[in-house]
């Protein structure tokens, strides 16, 4: 497995890997990587001939006062992973590599990417779009692997990969969970013992809300459930919506693909999860 750290580099291997005939997937990820990435790993591994895994903690994804500078970074412990799972390269730039200092360039997408986390977070979106364009350009895959776990920014993806004509097939990755029933994320290890077990309620109600809804429920009601849920523990909810599962138009009344998205802080950790309702 090779660790590269520069975009020409990765640009050729993945020239010389093509002109084999080999084809290429990408697994974009912030490492600290944990059972979810690694599941998107194998999805990809069963669909592209080569494997290459990206880490980098993208600063222009995170607002001032957010949590860049504590983001766990194991990168000897990620490698380890990857080398165990058959990665073939690992694309592990410096900040100065993916942002020059004069860097005055951005790709946004202007719909999916308002509300939800766009609206707690308004410039997280950007800097998403903008390093995944940049990714795609440094790695070139033919497929990239993103996870539900992350559901707007998958639909975010799925659509600036559709709009700016990128040749790469998105496969989604289903949400990978705990044991416990908790969505794997690399910032769970900020939760304490008590708020851990706290927050299995997302999933425990997410599942209750997706086995009362059926064709025409109200979904008014089914977020007022999940919000008095969630809270009841003592959960502080950021937004629960329901909305049409491609579009992400919220919706009232069940019809066509429904999804449920949930954001909440449990202490100092944000917490995502969605379910498919119908
Ligand atoms: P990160 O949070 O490291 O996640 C990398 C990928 O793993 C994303 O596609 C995310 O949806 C997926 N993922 C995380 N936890 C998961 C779980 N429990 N089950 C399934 N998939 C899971 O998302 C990012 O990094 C960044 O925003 C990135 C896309 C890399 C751009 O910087």
């Amino acid at each position: 497995m090779q660790v590269v750290e520069s975009i020409q580099e990765m640009q050729l291997l993945s020239q010389s890997w093509k002109t084999k005939g080999c084809s290429v997937g990408a697994v974009p990820t912030m490492g600290a990587l944990h059972e979810g990435h690694m599941s998107l790993v194998d999805l990809c591994s069963q669909n592209a001939d080569k494997l290459v895994v990206t880490i980098f903690v993208n600063p222009t994804q995170f607002a001032p006062g957010e949590d860049l500078d504590k983001y766990p970074r194991t990168f000897d412990r990620d490698k380890k992973l990857c080398e165990e799972a058959g990665v073939d390269a690992i694309f592990f730039p410096s900040v100065s590599e993916m942002y020059p200092g004069d860097s005055t360039s951005w790709v946004s997408e202007e719909i999916l990417s308002q509300g939800f986390c766009g609206g707690s977070r308004p410039t997280h979106f950007r800097g998403v779009t903008t390093i995944v364009t940049k990714l795609y350009n440094a790695v070139l895959p033919d497929v990239a692997v993103f996870g539900e776990k992350d559901y707007q920014q998958l639909q975010v993806l799925r659509r600036i990969t559709r709009d700016l004509n990128f040749p790469i097939q998105i496969l989604p990755g289903p949400i990978f969970r705990e044991s416990s029933g908790l969505a794997m994320s690399s910032r769970n290890r900020y939760l304490s013992e008590q708020e851990r077990k706290d927050s299995l309620i997302i999933y425990k109600s997410l599942k209750e809300a997706a086995s009362r809804v059926e064709e025409n429920s109200d979904l008014k009601a089914i977020r007022q459930f999940l919000t008095d849920e969630i809270s009841s523990v003592g959960g502080n909810v950021d937004y629960i919506e329901t909305v049409n599962a491609d579009s992400l138009e919220k919706i009232d009344v069940a019809q066509g693909s429904v999804r449920c998205l949930v954001a909440a802080h449990f202490g100092p950790a944000r917490l995502l999860d969605n379910i498919q309702l119908l």
